[in-house]
């Protein structure tokens, strides 16, 4: 199954998914690149990795764009370019619902899944995370464990990977070298059942507020972010 499923997460934000069980040699014969994403490509060591790249680049053409379309500045933070101009999309056709004038990019990709999330006007962050047994063990070095408390061991391991989730969008909205996830970006209390959540992030004397939804796809959890307006 390639193109997995589509959130609309606000009137002006949506995310895509992707789910990479094509062949490799398929994606890149479907897939025109651009000569530094080839290069890019050719440097990645695992399959996994390459197909998430790709999965990103199907995603893009599910949406009217293509490689073409998409840059990154120097600390890797994808944007697509300004006078990109979108193709037909199947998006568009399919659900009448055209995503024009898209101002944001935010990208992720976990093991077999990629998603991309385009936002047309406010700043977007997203993470695909899958739920791991590890989480556990590093929880206590990015995250409060007293939010934790009183959950199920399941409910924990979902809990923790949304806010590590959390805290990996909102860094990525950021984008700062030296922000600290436990001690710079910090959710307040929420329960699984909530969906969405605010944390903040308080750093270089400055707190902002941001504004998180989270979503369980499969076994991955998956998180966008945004500052509170
Ligand atoms: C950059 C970073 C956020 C990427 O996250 P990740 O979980 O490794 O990988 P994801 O699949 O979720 O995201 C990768 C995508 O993020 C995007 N990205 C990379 N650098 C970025 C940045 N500086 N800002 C925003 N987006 C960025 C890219 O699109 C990339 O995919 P692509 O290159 O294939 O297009 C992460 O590696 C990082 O550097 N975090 C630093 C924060 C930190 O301090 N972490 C440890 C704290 S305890």
């Amino acid at each position: 199954m390639p193109f997995h499923s589509f959130i609309e997460i606000s009137p002006s934000i949506s995310a895509f998914f992707w789910k990479n069980s094509e062949a490799i040699e398929d994606l890149c014969t479907e897939i025109l690149l651009k000569e530094s994403s080839i290069e890019r490509l050719k440097g990645m060591q695992s399959i996994e990795h390459k197909k998430g790249f790709l999965g990103v680049r199907k995603l893009l053409e599910h949406i009217g764009y293509t490689d073409f379309d998409l840059f990154y500045d120097q600390t890797g933070k994808p944007h697509l370019i300004p006078e990109a101009k979108q193709k037909s999309s199947v998006e568009a056709i399919k659900t009448n619902h055209p995503i024009v004038d898209i101002k944001h990019i935010s990208i992720s990709h976990s093991h077999e899944f990629s998603s991309i999330c385009v936002s047309t006007d406010e700043k977007i962050g997203v993470d695909l995370e899958k739920i791991k047994d590890r989480v556990m063990r590093i929880a206590p070095r990015f995250m409060d464990i007293s939010h934790l408390e009183n959950l199920t061991q399941e409910e924990q391991l979902k809990k923790a990977t949304i806010v590590w989730g959390v805290k990996e969008a909102i860094f990525k909205i950021k984008n700062e070298t030296g922000i600290s996830f436990p001690r710079h970006i910090n959710e307040l209390p929420f329960t699984l059942n909530d969906k969405e959540g605010t944390a903040f992030l308080t750093y270089n004397n400055h707190k902002e507020c941001y504004c998180f939804k989270f979503y369980e796809i499969e076994n991955f959890i998956f998180v966008c972010a945004t500052p509170k307006k």
